[in-house]
């Protein structure tokens, strides 16, 4: 199998130039002008387009329970929906349910996958209890699967969330072991107080679930999980950082020599509160946590992408149906409405409209933190997150001039609405590949479901 990409305008995270890509079997072997290929070469014309890596987003939740319900994507349609919109390679959260042992997580999640998957996929370990009995599964996971990142929750108390003296533990094994671990920063005590507080006042709409999650709340548990980073010198990420005051707690940590990494997420840059106020319940289609912010956060939030302190753009995709998960569990009590605004498939395309149409990134910072960054971060570069010799033939051919319009009538995510609809995007995915499979092509699914791998990485954060 060899494919050859003809005349595109190669963009990586720091080269702009146009050149031929021939691709053998799954891997990039040669680039250069005029290259000609074997008869039964696959050949592309990407003349006028752009041809970018792979986009790879490192927060993707496709199996993920919730209460008594299930987010709505499975391997087949998350996966297909992620390359639809340019991303070859998402990055899952193996996450045990409380009193469950990571192993057992992990088979489940192996079952959910395998032979499914049409793009290429990893997963962070949640570390959802920490103790003797969890530690030796947790060495294994590591060692055995190469799964290098851990994720904890300092929100989310009483099921997935894990205390201070678990943190501490949990950081001093990474560092061990050279894992990088990823946490979701809020105070689950004062999220817990808060949510009471206003339940009882009668303030039970999704409006009110940015009230029980203020700045201050995730400024607090980004701070804590640095002063615990410093303990140990571990290496720690940042998930969806949403405001200011979160940001100047990860910058003056990163500035005294912590070894952090910020991600943000295309939501907090294109969205604000205002959305989870709309009235008729549908506020709840945007009630994610940290919620959305005030609109003032977002140049704040682009400046840091500029100025590469913000190091990815990824989704948190999480989706839930509206009107039988969101309305039907949420109706009463903001506080049981099940979290997530999916974009997956359209992440790739509001960055590029939001960010680099509009001036905001350069288009080389555009492929920085949507793809290369991830994989520098998370171990899987340079086999992913650019376009050399070497790398996985995971590709994007890229239409500037396409104009869309984002409608659930027509998305291949497997959810009932677009936290987006009607909104006008520039720029469509054209022909993307996977290890040197065209699996979308003119924009249409052509990709084969099983076709995805399970990547194992190796511990890069000593
Ligand atoms: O609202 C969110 N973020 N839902 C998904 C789970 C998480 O916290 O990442
Ligand atoms: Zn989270
Ligand atoms: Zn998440």
């Amino acid at each position: 199998m060899s494919l050859l990409i003809q005349n595109g305008e190669i963009i990586t995270a720091d080269e702009r130039y146009t050149a031929d890509i021939y691709c053998e079997g799954e891997t990039i072997t040669r680039i250069a002008k005029d290259l000609s290929a074997p008869p039964g070469t696959e050949i592309i014309d990407a003349s006028g387009k752009f041809v970018f890596p792979g986009f790879i987003d490192p927060h993707v939740h496709l199996h993920l329970p919730y209460k008594d319900t299930f987010a709505k994507d499975t391997y087949e349609t998350g996966t297909r929906a992620a390359l639809m919109g340019g991303t070859t390679c998402v990055m899952d959260f193996c996450t045990p349910a409380p009193g469950q042992d990571p192993m057992e997580a992990f088979d489940i999640w192996t079952s959910m996958s395998m032979g499914k998957a049409a793009c290429d996929y990893t997963w962070h370990l949640s570390v959802t209890r920490f103790d003797d009995r969890t530690e030796p599964s947790i060495h294994r996971i590591v060692a055995d699967e190469g799964i290098t990142s851990f994720k904890i929750f300092l929100a989310y108390k009483g099921a997935l969330g894990i205390s201070d003296e678990e943190l501490y533990g949990v950081l001093g094994l990474a560092k061990r072991l050279g894992v990088i671990t990823a946490a979701h920063c809020e105070n689950a005590d004062i999220v817990s107080s808060l949510q009471n507080k206003l339940i009882s006042e009668g303030k039970t709409g999704p409006e009110w679930h940015y009230h029980s999650r203020p700045p201050y709340v995730e400024a607090e548990g980004t701070g804590r999980l640095m002063t615990f980073a410093r303990a140990h010198d571990a290496h720690v990420y940042v998930v969806h950082l949403s405001c200011d005051e979160a940001l100047r707690e990860a910058m003056r940590a990163k500035h005294a020599g912590v070894h952090a990494h910020v991600e943000t997420l295309i939501q907090y840059l294109t969205l604000d509160m205002s959305y989870a106020e709309l009235a008729e319940f549908e506020g709840a289609k945007y009630v994610m946590s940290p919620p959305l912010r005030k609109r003032s956060n977002q140049d704040i939030l682009w400046n840091a992408i500029r100025q590469r302190f913000i190091s990815t753009v990824a989704t948190d995709h999480a989706p839930f149906d509206f009107k039988d998960q969101k309305y039907e569990m949420g109706k009463n009590d903001f506080t049981n409405i099940p979290n997530g605004i999916p974009s997956l498939e359209e992440r790739i395309k509001l960055l590029y409209t939001h960010g680099v149409i509009k001036g905001r990134i350069d288009i080389h910072t555009f492929v920085d933190c949507a793809s290369t960054q991830a994989a520098k971060i998370f171990g899987l570069f340079p086999r992913k997150g650019t376009i050399q010799p070497g790398s996985d033939a995971d590709m994007v051919v890229f239409d500037p001039e396409h104009e869309d319009t984002i409608t659930a009538d027509t998305h291949a995510m497997n959810i009932d609405y677009s936290a987006f609809e009607g909104w006008k995007v520039m720029g469509r995915p054209e022909v993307v590949t996977v290890r040197g499979e065209v699996a979308v092509q003119n924009g249409s699914f052509v990709g084969t479901y099983g076709r995805g791998r399970r990547i194992q990485r190796e511990p890069n954060h000593f």
